[in-house]
This record gives C-alpha cells, sequence and structure tokens, in this order.
C-alpha cells in the first residue's frame, strides 16, 4: 500500500491518544487497588493488542507477568469469518494466577468467547476481560466483559494495534477506516 492511499483511507479519529492515556490510567489503577498482592496474569490476544498492553502494564503499579495467545477470526478485510482459531497457546500453568485476559475490540465476541472457555477450563484462580473497544451492537454470542475502556458504534476503525490487511497498527489513536 503506498503512503497516499494509506492516509486517504483515514476518514477521522475516533479516539485521540490523550483520550486513550487517560483511561488506561484509570484502568491501571483500578487494576493497581483491584489486584495488590495477588499473582496477577495479563493474558492479551495478538496481534490486535499488543499496543494496549504495552501501554496497561507500565500504568499498574505492582507485579504482574504477561503472555501472549494468537486468536483470529478476521482474515484480510472488514467480515468476521465466524472461525475462531487459536493458533499460539500460552505455555504456562494458569492455575496459580489471577488471569487478565486483554482484548483489542469485541465485535462479534466469538473470538473472546473461546478463548474464555480455554482459559476457564484450566482453572486460573479467577479470570477477568479487559477490553479497548467494545462493539455492544455487532454482538453475536453472550458475553461478559469486566471492563471496556470505550464503547463505539458499529463501525470499522483501525490505530493503536488495530488493523485492516495487517496495516494501520501503527497509529498512535483510534481511527474510523474509510471503506
Ligand atoms: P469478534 O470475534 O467478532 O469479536 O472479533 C474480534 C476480532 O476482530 C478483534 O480482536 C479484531 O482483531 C477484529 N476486529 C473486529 N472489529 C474490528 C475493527 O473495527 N477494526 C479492526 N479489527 C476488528
Ligand atoms: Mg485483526
Amino acid at each position: 500500500m503506498d503512503t497516499n492511499e494509506f492516509n486517504q483511507r483515514i476518514e477521522r479519529i475516533l479516539i485521540t491518544e490523550d483520550e486513550i492515556k487517560t483511561k488506561i490510567q484509570m484502568v491501571g489503577n483500578r487494576i493497581t487497588q483491584d489486584y495488590n498482592g495477588k499473582p496477577i496474569l495479563l493474558v492479551s490476544i495478538l496481534k490486535g493488542a499488543f499496543v494496549f498492553l504495552a501501554d496497561l502494564i507500565r500504568a499498574i503499579k505492582v507485579p504482574c507477568e504477561i503472555s501472549f495467545m494468537c486468536a483470529k477470526s478476521y482474515y484480510n478485510g472488514t467480515t468476521s469469518s465466524g472461525k475462531v482459531n487459536i493458533t499460539m497457546d500460552i505455555s504456562q500453568d494458569i492455575s496459580n494466577y489471577h488471569v487478565i485476559i486483554v482484548e483489542d475490540i469485541i465485535d462479534t465476541g466469538r473470538t473472546l468467547k473461546d478463548v474464555i472457555e480455554v482459559l476457564k477450563s484450566r482453572n486460573p484462580l479467577s479470570l477477568k476481560v479487559i477490553t479497548l473497544l467494545d462493539k455492544p451492537s455487532r454482538r453475536l454470542v453472550e458475553l461478559d466483559t469486566d471492563i471496556a475502556l470505550f464503547t463505539i458504534p458499529d463501525l470499522f476503525v483501525v490505530g493503536y494495534g488495530l488493523d485492516c490487511a495487517e496495516y494501520y497498527r501503527n497509529l498512535p489513536y483510534i481511527a474510523v477506516y474509510k471503506e
């Protein structure tokens, strides 16, 4: 993709860098208070959540560990395939951890539902879900999210880790993608 097209397809900024920063500080403080003295494992779902995780852990002021899983439900575009594959799994035993799943966006909810089931079956001390973005109007499965930093309308968004066909993850804000 050339740089002109790259820029033209950014319709508008939906959530600014500052708005993201402010919310992350709030959530970081909350985790710091709620989990103080407990073994924490933050499990991030690649690739989209890596930027969010990187900023979130720096807002947490108590010891915590991180791990990565790879689960995909979108391929090369803006429509869900409806299929979720866990292509990379975490390696450690989670039964002695309070696990927090860190997700970029919940759309239909299929990806997360599968990940939650897999992790629950491994008996963590507790399991919570934090998502940067939530698109509740698109939900196809029932799901409990503990924290959503931003609830957004049914728009395809990119940036801050979120991609369209692998591009735009490097934008420091969340933008609406022009289809
Ligand atoms: P779900 O299984 O339908 O909830 O899809 C979740 C995954 O789809 C997310 O982790 C994203 O990778 C991707 N996704 C859903 N909506 C968007 C969007 O607006 N922009 C970029 N990726 C999205
Ligand atoms: Mg994606």
